[in-house]
């Protein structure tokens, strides 16, 4: 992750970090990666690895990677533990999120620092979380607190992460109508120096995104809106029983493609406007 963000900050775009569950959303991403000619992340996260096994994923994933025409990266999602970070760095993750976010300020700071020494073992890189994402499921939302500069500063300073994901009014899950604040976005990147992460972005409104990225994101997580994609696909055609099951997930692996490249192109529109103006 550390070279593509650093890519991004040059060119002032973002990486588009997805979510896979599955082979057939990995070869989605990886499809419209490589149709577009971008770089992108994997992600897994915990339930991910939980779902398909950590060694059965990695294997999936590292050999779409080690084939792919595109620099990809895998990376360990919302991190819940030292012991899955330390299982995903000893499998061969080179980067990997500690979410520690919803734990006491001193908390988060000592188990996030307790990563990074390990990450450094292995030479990888760590994305930590400070201040908290809600969900866009009702009543959880009161669960949000909006990331503050200053702790910001001081929870990067103390961990020593690379990058760091921050609450600005991104809520996971897609609900309808979520804002961020760029107000709030321009002190945190004034008083951040490492890439800014935004979780929780398929909710957003393409204005939304590109003023993020104006602003200082650098890594956008989209996993919802592919979840939704591959449903629907599904659903579409799943009643049709003289329908072979791989048409039918295969032309699911379309429609998540297509939002896929939907949103590398709004993420890398410096690079995609260069490209078609040359
Ligand atoms: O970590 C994953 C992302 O934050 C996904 O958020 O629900 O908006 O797709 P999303
Ligand atoms: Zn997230």
């Amino acid at each position: 992750m550390g070279n593509l963000s650093e890519s991004a900050e040059k060119t002032g775009t973002a990486v588009g970090a997805f979510n896979i569950n599955n082979l057939e959303v990995l070869q989605a991403v990886v499809a419209a990666a490589e149709k577009l000619n971008l770089s992108a992340i994997i992600q897994t996260t915990p339930k991910a690895i939980e779902y398909c096994g950590l060694s059965e994923i990695y294997a999936m994933v590292m050999a779409a990677i080690n084939q792919a025409k595109v620099p990809l990266v895998l990376h360990l999602d919302h991190g819940n533990s030292f012991e899955i970070v330390e299982a995903c760095l000893k499998i061969g993750y080179r980067s990997v999120m500690f979410d520690g976010s919803k734990l006491p300020f001193g908390e988060n700071v000592s188990e996030t620092k307790k990563v990074v020494e390990l990450a450094k073992k292995f030479d990888a890189f760590v994305e930590g979380e400070i201040g908290v994402i809600a969900k866009g499921e009702e009543g959880e939302r009161s669960n949000r607190q909006f990331t503050d500069p200053e702790t910001a500063a001081e929870f990067v300073q103390q961990t020593g992460v690379d990058s760091l994901a921050i609450s600005i009014g991104n809520t996971h899950g897609a609900p309808v109508g979520e804002k961020i604040d760029i107000e709030l976005l321009k002190k945190i990147n004034s008083a951040v120096e490492i890439p800014l992460v935004m979780h929780g972005s398929s909710g957003l409104s393409d204005d939304d995104l590109l003023a993020a990225i104006e602003n200082g994101i650098r890594k956008i997580n989209i996993d919802t809106r592919l979840k939704q994609a591959f449903r629907f696909g599904i659903s579409e055609e799943i009643a049709d029983k003289n329908l072979d099951i791989r048409d039918v997930l295969s032309d699911a692996r379309e429609d998540v493609e297509v939002v896929v490249e939907k949103y590398l192109q709004i993420f890398n529109q410096e690079r995609t406007t260069n490209i078609s103006n040359n």
